[in-house]
């Protein structure tokens, strides 16, 4: 399987899958990586790995419509059955999602459907939340809305900042990501009439 993961920042999630891949326990392989941030550390580290590594900037681009136009014809390029958002930060068109419906995975921290969008660690905390976490979904048109493959959940202590459970949802990242795409590398996960499945399985 020939994944295409985009990023825009640190990529710790990039690296979780390049060294489960070289390490074996993952039977894919990286095409390309693509990051809409000409600064994002991810790129560094997909270089380090001998993967193709290109940066899209987004501000070189009028309308969001023409960016996901580029952004689809670069991971044409790449040739990719799985497109793997890793910590990208950009809201995608209907028409780039429908383009690769089924085959579009995106990890989200905080336990969907709760606190879609920015600053999840934060908001957790400020609701008091005892328990937190982090989602794998399929990507719909609908932001942060799509099935949800997977999550891991985490406690929420008193004393935490936003940086610290950060911190504690991102180990939990890092050990999931590679697992669900294991799954779709194995033709075991699939997204049915908006509904995730695995081994034919609703989840
Ligand atoms: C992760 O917390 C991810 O869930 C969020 O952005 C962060 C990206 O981290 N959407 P990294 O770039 O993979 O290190």
């Amino acid at each position: 399987t020939k994944l295409c993961v985009l990023i825009s920042g640190n990529g710790s999630n990039l690296q979780a899958i390049i060294d489960e891949i070289k390490a074996g326990r993952l039977n894919a392989q990286i095409s390309g990586v693509i990051s809409n941030r000409p600064d994002a550390y991810g790129l560094e580290r997909a270089k380090e790995a001998g993967i193709d590594a290109v940066c899209l900037d987004h501000t070189g681009f009028d309308t969001r419509e023409s960016y996901d136009e580029a952004l689809k014809a670069q991971i044409e390029a790449f040739g990719a059955d799985c497109v793997v958002l890793a910590g990208f930060m950009r809201i995608l068109t209907p028409e780039f999602v429908d383009c690769f419906a089924g085959k579009l995975v995106n990890i989200h921290p905080s336990l969907l459907p709760k606190y879609k969008g920015l600053n999840t660690h934060q908001r957790a905390i400020d609701n008091g939340d005892k328990e937190h976490g982090v989602s794998v979904h399929f990507v719909t048109p609908e932001l942060d809305g799509g099935p949800v493959i997977i999550q891991s959940r985490v406690p929420v202590f008193d004393e935490d900042t936003a940086s610290d459970l950060a911190e504690r949802v991102q180990e939990q990242e890092r050990r999931i990501y590679p697992v669900v795409l294991s799954w779709f590398s194995a033709g075991r996960l699939s997204m049915r009439n908006n509904k995730a499945v695995l081994d034919e399985q609703e989840l």
